[in-house]
C-alpha cells in the first residue's frame, strides 16, 4: 500500500478502534490523535502519532504554527525505547480556573486559568507498555509532561535520553547563555539567530520575524536532571538531559512524572514576565504555616571580601571577627535591615577549599568569630545573623553535617542560611543512599535530590534557604516556601572580579531568560560602583533601580558600611524599597535593551517602579493607571541626572526628586547610557486630590 493511504487507514483504525467520538480530532490530518486550546483559544497543541508510531506535538498560535511538529518519547537503559509503536489509548480534557494566595512574592494572589489534555499512548508491540502525556494549555503558554504509571512492565524506569524537541516553526532571534559550561550558570547572555545557538540553559528566550516570544523552561524539576536545550539541526531544540557520571540520566521508580517542559508564548516582552505559569504548574505549599519565612533585607561581611579587604580565610584580615560583625549588626539595626550575613565564619577556610570542601566545619566557628555573643547583640537589636554554608561542591560532606548546622542555627535564632557550592560543573562531590561517593553536575538527577533534600530538610526548623551556585529555579518555592532564592546566574560578584564586569545590557537581559525562573539574590546597592581594581558599568540611579526590578524576597544592601554613608540620599532608597509584594506588572521592555516593571508593596499602599536600560540612552513614558485612581501619591524619583552615564564621574550623577502624581499621569524617564531609575510612590490619604 502506497504510504499515504496507508496512514490513512491506519488513522481510521484507530478512530474505530477505540470509539473516539467525543475526541477533537481533525477530519483531514490523518495523525492528529488529540487537540486542546487554551481558555481564549489563541494557542492550541496538537499531538499526532506517524506512521511508525512516533509521538509529536505542534502548537499554533491563532492558526499560525508557532512550533512545528516536534518529538515525544524516551531512549531507555533498561528496556525498548518509548518511541515508536504508540498508539492512543485514551484521552481527556478538563477545565480549570482557581486563584491561589502566595505567602510571599511578586503577586499575592496567581489566577492558575488552564485547559487540559492528557494524551494515553500504549505500544501494543512492546507488551502494552503505557505513557501519558499531559497538556496544559494557558492563554500565554503551554507546558506539558510526561507520566510513567505504575505498570509491571515498566517498574523501574532508567531514562538515557529524552526524545523531547522545540522546533521554533519561524526564523528566530534568540537570547541565550551556555548550558553545560564549567562555570555552571554564571555565563553572559547572547543574542543570535536562533540558528546559531549551541547548547542553552533555560530559560532561554526566542522572538521570531512574525513578532512571536517564547521562552522556554521547565517546571517542577524534582528527582530528575534538568534540561538544557541543544540545537538538532536548523530552529529544532531537543531537551538534553543533565548526565549522570554512574548511570543513565534519570533512574526513577514508576509511578513518577517528568518536570514540566514549559514554553511561555506572548506577542509583548513584558508578557513573558508577567506570566505565572511557572508557578501555577508546581504543586501548591508542602509545609502548611510558613510565617516564619520572613522576606527581609539584609547586609554582611560580604562585599569586603570580594574587594580583597578582607578574607574568608583566618588570620589577620579576617572578616568574620567578632568587633566587625558587631560593627555591620550596629549598622543593620540603625537602618531598618533584620538580617546580617557573615561569611567565613567557620573553620575550612584555610587551602583550597573551592572544589574541595573536604575541611569545612558547619558548626565549628573560628575563634574570633564569637558566635553565642553575636546571636544575642544582634537579637537585642532586632537583628538576626544569617547563616553560611559553602561547601565548595562537597554535597555529601555538608550532607554529613546538615542536620548539627541546622540545630545550631536554631540554638542562635538563625533562621535563614545562605549556602555555596563553587566548583566547577560536573564535579560536585556526591553520595549515593547506599553510601558510594562520585562526581557529578549540581543540576543532574543527584543534583536535583541534594538541593531539595536541603530545603526540606531546612524547613523542618523553620530555616529558610538562598541557594548560590544552585540548580536552576523551576519554581519550586511553591510548594517549599523557605526556598526564598537563589544565585543562578551572574551576579554583582562579577562586578567586583568578574572579567569582564558585567555589562549595561546584562540585567535587561536577565529580566527575559533568567528571571522568568524565579527570584535572584544578585545583592545589589554598591552605591560606590566600585568592584576589585574595576568599575561597575552603571549609574547610581540603575543600582537603585535592581530592587525593584530583580525580584527576590531577600534582597542584600551589599556595599561598605562607610560607603553608604557617603550617599545618604539614594541610600534613602534602599532603606524603602520592601521586597514582599501585592501585585506585580512589568509595564515594557524588550530582551537586552530596557524593561520597566512597577510593584505594590504588601505592606502598606505603596507602589515602587524600577527601569533599567543598556547602553544606551533612552526616554520611556510610562503611564501611571496601575496606581489607585482614588489616591494621590508623593512620587519620589531618583533619576540619572544631567551629564550621567555608565563611565567615571557620569555614573554618580543621580538627581533626586519629589512630585505629585495620580493614576490620570504620565512620567516620561530619561535613563543614561547604563542607566535606570527608581520610584517610590507614596500613597497620601484616599481622595485628597479629588
Ligand atoms: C560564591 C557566592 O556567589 C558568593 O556570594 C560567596 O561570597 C562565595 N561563593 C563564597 O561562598
Ligand atoms: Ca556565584
Amino acid at each position: 500500500m502506497e504510504a499515504g493511504l496507508r496512514l490513512k487507514a491506519l488513522s481510521m483504525g484507530i478512530c474505530l478502534a477505540f470509539g473516539l467520538g467525543a475526541m477533537a480530532v481533525a477530519a483531514h490530518a490523518d495523525d492528529v490523535i488529540a487537540t486542546a486550546d487554551s481558555p481564549d483559544h489563541a494557542l492550541s497543541v496538537k499531538v499526532m502519532v506517524n506512521g511508525e508510531g512516533r509521538l509529536s506535538y505542534e502548537v499554533d498560535r491563532k492558526g499560525a504554527v508557532v512550533i512545528a511538529p516536534s518529538r515525544l518519547g524516551f531512549l531507555l537503559a533498561n528496556a525498548r525505547e518509548l518511541d515508536g509503536h504508540f498508539s492512543l489509548d485514551s484521552q481527556e480534557t478538563a477545565a480549570h480556573d482557581d486563584t491561589w494566595e502566595q505567602p510571599w512574592g511578586e503577586r499575592r494572589f496567581v489566577r492558575d486559568h488552564y485547559n487540559e489534555l492528557r494524551v494515553r499512548v500504549v505500544q501494543k508491540a512492546f507488551d502494552n507498555r503505557k505513557m501519558t502525556v499531559v497538556f496544559r494549555l494557558f492563554d500565554d503558554g503551554v507546558g506539558f509532561r510526561y507520566e510513567f504509571p505504575d505498570q509491571p512492565q515498566l517498574k523501574n524506569v532508567k531514562i538515557l535520553s529524552e526524545l523531547t524537541e522545540f522546533a521554533v516553526a519561524d526564523p528566530a532571534t534568540a537570547w541565550w547563555n551556555i548550558g553545560g559550561g564549567w562555570d555552571q550558570l554564571e555565563y553572559l547572555y547572547q543574542k543570535t539567530p536562533l540558528d546559531q545557538v549551541a547548547q542553552a540553559n533555560t530559560p532561554m528566550t526566542v522572538k521570531t520575524d512574525k513578532g512571536v516570544y517564547i521562552a522556554f523552561h521547565e517546571a517542577a524539576l524534582i528527582d530528575y536532571a534538568s534540561m538544557w536545550l541543544r540545537r538538532e539541526d536548523g530552529q529544532r531544540l531537543k531537551a538534553q538531559l543533565v548526565p549522570s557520571s554512574v548511570g543513565p540520566a534519570v533512574d526513577r521508580d514508576a509511578p513518577f512524572a517528568t518536570p514540566w517542559r514549559t514554553m511561555i508564548i506572548t506577542t509583548q516582552a513584558a508578557d513573558l514576565y508577567n506570566s505565572n505559569i511557572e508557578l501555577n504548574l508546581n504543586a501548591p505549599n508542602a509545609l502548611g504555616d510558613v510565617s516564619w519565612v520572613r522576606p527581609s533585607k539584609y547586609v554582611g561581611v560580604w562585599w569586603e571580601m570580594h574587594l580583597g579587604k578582607s578574607t574568608w580565610s583566618s588570620g589577620p584580615t579576617h572578616g568574620a571577627n567578632t568587633a566587625n560583625v558587631e560593627k555591620y549588626m550596629d549598622f543593620a539595626a540603625r537602618n531598618g535591615f533584620r538580617g546580617v550575613l557573615v561569611e567565613g565564619w567557620n573553620k575550612g577556610w584555610d587551602g583550597e577549599w573551592n572544589g574541595s570542601g573536604a575541611d569545612f566545619s558547619f558548626t565549628e566557628a573560628y575563634p574570633d568569630f564569637d558566635m553565642a555573643a553575636l546571636s544575642a547583640y544582634g537579637l537585642k537589636k532586632g537583628v538576626h545573623l544569617i547563616g553560611h554554608a559553602e561547601t565548595g561542591g562537597n554535597m555529601a560532606h555538608y550532607e554529613s553535617q546538615m542536620d548539627a548546622s541546622f540545630q545550631q542555627d536554631v540554638r542562635y535564632g538563625i533562621d535563614s542560611v545562605k549556602t555555596g557550592y563553587v566548583t566547577d560543573a560536573g564535579t560536585d562531590r556526591m553520595q549515593d543512599a547506599d553510601g558510594r561517593i562520585f562526581y557529578g553536575y549540581s543540576d543532574s538527577q543527584a543534583g536535583s535530590r541534594h538541593y531539595l533534600r536541603n530545603v526540606i530538610d531546612a524547613a523542618k526548623y523553620h530555616i529558610a534557604i538562598d541557594s548560590h551556585e544552585p540548580i536552576k529555579d523551576t519554581g519550586l518555592r511553591r510548594t517549599y516556601p523557605n526556598w526564598v532564592s537563589r544565585e543562578g546566574a551572574r551576579g554583582e560578584e562579577y562586578n567586583a572580579w568578574g572579567s569582564p564586569p558585567n555589562p549595561p545590557d546584562h540585567v535587561a537581559n536577565l529580566v527575559f531568560t533568567r528571571m522568568l525562573s524565579g527570584p535572584f539574590d544578585y545583592t545589589p546597592g554598591v552605591l560606590s560602583l566600585q568592584g576589585h581594581n574595576q568599575s561597575i558599568k552603571g549609574t547610581q540611579a540603575k543600582e537603585l533601580a535592581l530592587y525593584v526590578v530583580l525580584y527576590s524576597p531577600v534582597q542584600m544592601a551589599a556595599d561598605l558600611p562607610e560607603n553608604y554613608a557617603r550617599y545618604p540620599g539614594p541610600f534613602q532608597f534602599i532603606k524603602d524599597v520592601p521586597v514582599d509584594w501585592d501585585q506585580t506588572i512589568c509595564l515594557n521592555g524588550e530582551p537586552g535593551d530596557f524593561a520597566t516593571i512597577v510593584r505594590k508593596d504588601r505592606r502598606s499602599d505603596d507602589w515602587y517602579l524600577g527601569a533599567v536600560t543598556n547602553g544606551d540612552a533612552r526616554s520611556l513614558t510610562v503611564k501611571l493607571d496601575f496606581l489607585d485612581a482614588k489616591k494621590t501619591y508623593t512620587a519620589e524619583i531618583y533619576h540619572d541626572g544631567e551629564g550621567a552615564g555608565d563611565e567615571g564621574d557620569a555614573r554618580f550623577r543621580i538627581a533626586i526628586a519629589k512630585q505629585k502624581v495620580t493614576a490620570a499621569d504620565t512620567l516620561t524617564l530619561k535613563m543614561a547610557p547604563g542607566g535606570g531609575e527608581a520610584i517610590r510612590f507614596v500613597a497620601m490619604e484616599a481622595d485628597t486630590h479629588r
